[in-house]
C-alpha cells in the first residue's frame, strides 16, 4: 500500500514506519520535526534497506500539504501528528487546539478532496479520564482531564461526524495506553527533548545518569503498593497494531474504535524494581507528592482489538525494559 503517514518522524510514528516498510508497504513522512529529527527517518532506511519519501510540512498549512496530493496518490493514511504534552497543554491550550485540531482538519479536508477516504487516527486512553473501573472498555464514557486529551476526543468526534455525512470514510480510531520500549535494534527510540515527562524515559535516564533522580509521584493511591498503575505496552506491538488496523480498513468496515494495550498493569515501583534488574543499574528514587491530574489505576480491556484485528500484544515487561535500555545506553544523547 501507498500510505501517508503524519508525525512519522516521532516516537510512534517512526517505529510503525519501519515495521510498515519492513512488510513491504511505501511510506510517505509529512512532518514539521517540532517535536522531532530526521534522523530517525534515515535510521529506517538504513535498517529497512529501503527509501521513505520525506515532506517537513506543517500540517496547519494547506498550501503546502496540497503538494503532497498533488505529487502521489495515497491508499490510507496514519495520523500521528500533533502536540502530546499534557501539562504543557494546560499552559498554553490554544496552541494545542490550534495545532492538533487545525492540522486535523486540513488533513481531513485534502483527503476528502482527494478521495483518500481510508485513515487510522492516533487517539490516547487519556480520553476515558478517571474510569469508573477497569479494565477500560471502549464502550466506556469519555470525560477527558486536560486540553491534550480534549483535542483527542474532539478529533474523534469529527471523524463520527465526517463517516456519519460519508459512508466511503473507513476509520480506525486507535486508542493507545502507555507506549514504551524502543526498536530492538537500539537505533531508534523515544527521544524527549529536556526533562522527561514519562515514567519510562525518566527511569532510563536515571539509570544511565543523566538524572540523579527518580521523583515517584504519591504512594498513597489505592494500588497494591500505593503507586500509581498503568498499561504499558511496547512501541514494536503498538506498531504492529496499525498494520492489524490497516488490514481492517480494507474490510471497509466503516468507523471502528479500539483500544491498544495489554490489559495488564504495573505500578511506578514495579516498573523501576524491572528496570533495575534488566539493566542491573540502581534507579534511586524519591516518593514525592501526587502529580496534579494523575489517576490511580488505568488499564485497557483490549478483548476487542484481538477479536475484531486478531492483534494481541506479545511482549512484556522484560522486553520492554530491556529495549528501553538499549536504545539508552546507545544513544545516550538521543538522536544528535
Ligand atoms: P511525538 O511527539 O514523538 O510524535 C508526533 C510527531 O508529530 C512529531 O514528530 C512532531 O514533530 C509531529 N507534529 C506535531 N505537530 C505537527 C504538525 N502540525 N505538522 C506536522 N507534524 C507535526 O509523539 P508520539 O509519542 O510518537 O505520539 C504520536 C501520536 O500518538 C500523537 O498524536 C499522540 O498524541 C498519540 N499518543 C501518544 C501517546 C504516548 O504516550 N506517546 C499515548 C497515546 C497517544
Ligand atoms: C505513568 C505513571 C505517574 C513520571 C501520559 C499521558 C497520556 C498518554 C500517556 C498521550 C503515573 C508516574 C511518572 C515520573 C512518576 N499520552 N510517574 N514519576 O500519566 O499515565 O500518561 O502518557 O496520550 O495522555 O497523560 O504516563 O508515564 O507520565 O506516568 O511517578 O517522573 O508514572 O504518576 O502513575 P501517564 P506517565
Amino acid at each position: 500500500m501507498n500510505i501517508l503517514v503524519t508525525g512519522g518522524a516521532g516516537y510512534i510514528g517512526s517505529h510503525t514506519c519501519l515495521s510498515l516498510m519492513e512488510e513491504g508497504h511505501d511510506i510517505c513522512v509529512v512532518d514539521n520535526l517540532s517535536n522531532s529529527k530526521e534522523t530517525p527517518l534515515k535510521r529506517i532506511q538504513e535498517i529497512t534497506g529501503r527509501r521513505l519519501q520525506f515532506y517537513r510540512i506543517d500540517l496547519t498549512q494547506k498550501a503546502s500539504l496540497v503538494q503532497v496530493f498533488e505529487d502521489r496518490r495515497f491508499d490510507a493514511v496514519i495520523h500521528f501528528a500533533g502536540l502530546k504534552a499534557v501539562g504543557e497543554s494546560v499552559l498554553v491550550p490554544l496552541a494545542y487546539y490550534s495545532n492538533n485540531i487545525v492540522g486535523s482538519l486540513v488533513l481531513f479536508e485534502l483527503m476528502d478532496a482527494y478521495g483518500v477516504k481510508n485513515i487510522v487516527f492516533s487517539s490516547s486512553a487519556t480520553v476515558y479520564g478517571e474510569p469508573e473501573k477497569v479494565p477500560i472498555k471502549e464502550s466506556f464514557p469519555v470525560c477527558p482531564a486536560n486540553p491534550y486529551g480534549r483535542t483527542k476526543l474532539h478529533i474523534e468526534h469529527i471523524l463520527r461526524d465526517l463517516f456519519a455525512a460519508d459512508r466511503k470514510w473507513n476509520i480506525a480510531i486507535l486508542r493507545y495506553f502507555n507506549p514504551v520500549g524502543a526498536h530492538p535494534s537500539g537505533m531508534i527510540g523515544e527521544d524527549p527533548n529536556d526533562i522527561p515527562n514519562n515514567l519510562m524515559p525518566f527511569i532510563s535516564q536515571v539509570a544511565v545518569g543523566k538524572q540523579q533522580e527518580l521523583f515517584v509521584y504519591g504512594n498513597d493511591y489505592p494500588t497494591h503498593d500505593g503507586t500509581g498503575v498503568r498499561d504499558y505496552i511496547h512501541v514494536m506491538d503498538l506498531a504492529h497494531g496499525h498494520a492489524y488496523a490497516l488490514n481492517k480498513l480494507g474490510e471497509a468496515p466503516g468507523l471502528v474504535t479500539y483500544n491498544l494495550g495489554t490489559g495488564k498493569g504495573f505500578s511506578v515501583l514495579e516498573m523501576v524494581s524491572a528496570f533495575e534488574k534488566v539493566s542491573g543499574k540502581p534507579v534511586p528514587y524519591k516518593i514525592v507528592s501526587r502529580r496534579e491530574g494523575d489517576i490511580a489505576t488505568c488499564y485497557a480491556d483490549p478483548s476487542l482489538a484481538e477479536k475484531e484485528l486478531d492483534w494481541k500484544a506479545k511482549l512484556g515487561i522484560n522486553e520492554m525494559c530491556e529495549d528501553t535500555w538499549r536504545w539508552q545506553k546507545k544513544n545516550p544523547d538521543g538522536y544528535i
